[in-house]
């Protein structure tokens, strides 16, 4: 191992993490979060990252707080990073109630631009100046219900990365898309056209969710194993965008109808870091038991 390459890995897997950590005032996750790296070494040092993402839930502030509330007693302390992306008006609420756990709060989208005639929109700055450390990008209901395009989709994961917060980049394929074995090559290219134009260093604050659509809210998860070989390849997609460095530090998140039941097995295989919750994430006990994971 040459000792420019060792540098590389150092300021990759250390020093990007660390600073994202300082400059986002969570250095308390290095002490809360148990790294890959006991088990993967020093290359592959990935912190878990559970997600729950409420979509157009609960309806009212009221039912919000009263979820957020709920998950208090359960984050305890937490084997993960872990965040929640939660409707815009209850953002501020929610990051109140939250105030002091490990859990953080999280957008489902923002747009684009920063700010003008563009009505309905909510900028990053705005989301990330009311509590948000993370936003999702990419996430197929937007991109099936609301048309975002991978061009948009790209926009938005840059326009998250210009300010402080990370941003989850949501890819997968459809079920006709699976059948017909197109999903490493459907996940390869809205990798690259989301990823366009995002720098090497910006790497340390993406997140990858790869979610096939034909498991989200199906009660179909995808077989552990499945979801594992779809990750090694997002992950060698990376390595070539980028460099095996970054592909080895960038967590890939599985989502699609995970549970209590599901989550260990999909936490044990060695390219799942993490996983985005829909459904289950309403369920204060059952996010409870999804956050603390036990590998299986
Ligand atoms: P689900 O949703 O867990 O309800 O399938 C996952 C998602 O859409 O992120």
């Amino acid at each position: 191992v040459s000792p420019v390459s060792t540098m590389k890995s150092f300021i990759m897997t250390t020093l990007l993490p660390l600073s994202y950590a300082f400059q986002t005032g969570r250095v308390f996750q290095s002490v809360h979060t148990r790294a890959k790296v006991e088990v993967r070494g020093a290359m592959e040092m990935r912190t878990p990252f559970i997600a729950g993402n409420w979509k157009e839930n609960p309806v009212t502030l009221q039912d919000a707080t009263s979820l957020a509330e709920s998950l208090k007693p359960l984050a305890g302390s937490l084997p993960c990073e872990v965040g929640i992306a939660v409707p815009y008006p209850f953002i501020s609420a929610v990051a109140g109630v939250l105030e002091g756990t490990d859990i953080q709060v999280m957008a489902q989208s923002i747009h684009f631009e920063d700010s003008g005639a563009f009505t309905g929109a909510v900028a990053a700055t705005m989301v990330e100046s009311v509590g948000c450390s993370y936003s999702l990008a990419g996430h197929s209901e937007r991109r099936s219900v609301f048309g975002d395009s991978d061009a948009v989709v790209n926009s938005k994961v840059k326009k998250i990365l210009e300010t402080k917060m990370g941003a989850i980049l949501c890819i997968g394929e459809t079920q006709g898309e699976f059948e017909a074995g197109l999903t490493n090559e459907v996940n390869a290219i809205q990798l690259s056209k989301g990823l366009s134009g995002v720098s090497a260093e910006d790497m340390s604050r993406v997140v990858i969710a790869y979610e096939p659509v034909w498991a989200i809210g199906t009660g179909l998860v995808c077989p552990s194993d499945t979801a594992q070989l779809v990750h090694e390849s997002i992950r060698a997609q990376l390595a070539k965008l980028y460099s095996s460095e970054i592909a080895d530090s960038v967590r890939i998140q599985y989502g699609g109808s995970v549970t209590p039941d599901s989550v260990d097995e999909l936490m044990s295989k060695p390219d799942i870091d993490g996983c985005l919750v829909g459904g289950a994430s309403l369920v204060a006990e059952k996010f409870g038991r999804i956050m603390n994971f036990e590998e299986a």
